[in-house]
Order: C-alpha cells, then sequence, then structure tokens
C-alpha cells in the first residue's frame, strides 16, 4: 500500500457506518455491523498482498493457480474494541494468526497503559494487521504498534473504522511505515478525547456496557 490513510468509500461500508452511528442502534445490530464492515475493510487492507502459484490440477487440466505469497498474517487486536473488527476479518481469515494488546487509557492523562501483551511467532516474515475500532488520539494506536514492531514486525498495516484527524497525524509522525485503512475520518476529537462526530465509545456499544 502507498497511501499513509485509505478512506474506504464503499456504498456498503458507508451505509452501515451510519447505522452504527445512530444512538438507537442496538447493541446486536451494532455487533453485527461491526462484523460485516470489518468484512469489507479487511477486503481493501489485503488487496495488495503479495501473490505466488501453485501448481494444481482441476477436474479438466493442470494449471498454474494463483495463491498469497509467504507465512499466515498476523491479526493484532488491540483490546478489548479491537476484538470487533477481528472476529469479522477471522471469518474471511479463518487461518490468521491472532495476538492481542491490553492497553487502557487513563482518563485523566488519556495515556496508554499496557496490561497484557501476546503475539504470534516470527511477525518478522507475517504481514501484521493491527485492528481498534477508533484512531483518537492515536495514543494506544502508536504505543501498540512500538510494542508489535520490538517484537519484530516490520510490515505493519492498521485497521480503524473510524479515524479523527489528529490520531492521523500522531500515527503518520510516529509509524510512517504504517498504511491505515479506515471506515472514515471524521471532524476531530472533544475535550474528552472521543471522536466528533463519532459513534461515542465503541467497546461499551459493542458490549452493552453502559
Ligand atoms: N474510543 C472510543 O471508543 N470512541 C471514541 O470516540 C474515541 C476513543
Amino acid at each position: 500500500m502507498t497511501e499513509h490513510l485509505t478512506v474506504v468509500q464503499h456504498p456498503l461500508v458507508q451505509h452501515k457506518l451510519t447505522l452504527m452511528r445512530d444512538k438507537d442502534t442496538s447493541t446486536k445490530s451494532f455487533r453485527q455491523l461491526l462484523r460485516e464492515i470489518s468484512l469489507l475493510l479487511a477486503y481493501e487492507i489485503t488487496r495488495e498482498m503479495p501473490m505466488t502459484t501453485t501448481r494444481i490440477e482441476t477436474p479438466i487440466e493442470p494449471m498454474d493457480a494463483p495463491m498469497i505469497e509467504g507465512k499466515k498474517l498476523a491479526l493484532v487486536s488491540i483490546l478489548r474494541a479491537g476484538n470487533g473488527l477481528l472476529d469479522g476479518i477471522l471469518e474471511l481469515i479463518p487461518a490468521a494468526r491472532v495476538g492481542f494488546v491490553g492497553l487502557y487509557r487513563d482518563p485523566e492523562t488519556l495515556q496508554p497503559v499496557q496490561y497484557y501483551f501476546k503475539v504470534p511467532s516470527e511477525l518478522s516474515s507475517r504481514l501484521t494487521i493491527v485492528v481498534d475500532p477508533m484512531l483518537a488520539t492515536g495514543n494506544s494506536s502508536v504505543a501498540a504498534i512500538d510494542l508489535i514492531k520490538q517484537a519484530g514486525a516490520t510490515n505493519i498495516r492498521f485497521m480503524c473504522l473510524l479515524a479523527a484527524p489528529e490520531g492521523v497525524a500522531r500515527m503518520k509522525e510516529a509509524h510512517p511505515d504504517v498504511p491505515i485503512v479506515t471506515a472514515a475520518l471524521d471532524s476531530h476529537l472533544n475535550d474528552h478525547g472521543y471522536i466528533v462526530p463519532g459513534l461515542g465509545d465503541a467497546g461499551d456499544r459493542m458490549y452493552g456496557t453502559k
């Protein structure tokens, strides 16, 4: 991927995102929509994976058929909201390896605090897709990618549902080598670090915890 930021304008993505933003959308529908959008974003983010061919025999004749090259890709979810995106991508790429980074945002400083880290082996030879629905301040995404790079990953992409300009700028400064794929680039962050107009707290809406 050459672009630092890709906003997926596909009508299905935009329509589903509008339904998710609506405050009256139920937890059940929100989760279902997130799963559906994550399939479409995953389709986009994996578009340029390197290909090779393998020799197979169809019932008619032998052929050199296309296959994705290299090791199974790694998906790394930033807990807990990342898991909503992860579930959908795993339906599309069920053989992917999966890691988790546990970070919470200190409500006072908005800085990320790490409480869990477990990622697949041999990250240096895998495409690594980091998932978190909301790229807000960018603090937790940058911190998660710092850790993932320390674990060996060199080919990283970041997938989110909504991005704020502040988060995109922070990512570009800290990790200019990590392309971002999102469904929308919103206006700004409010004083509490929430994306405006946004969709509220993605974790709470996904899990019904508010
Ligand atoms: N995290 C969320 O869940 N929502 C926001 O708007 C920002 C960060």
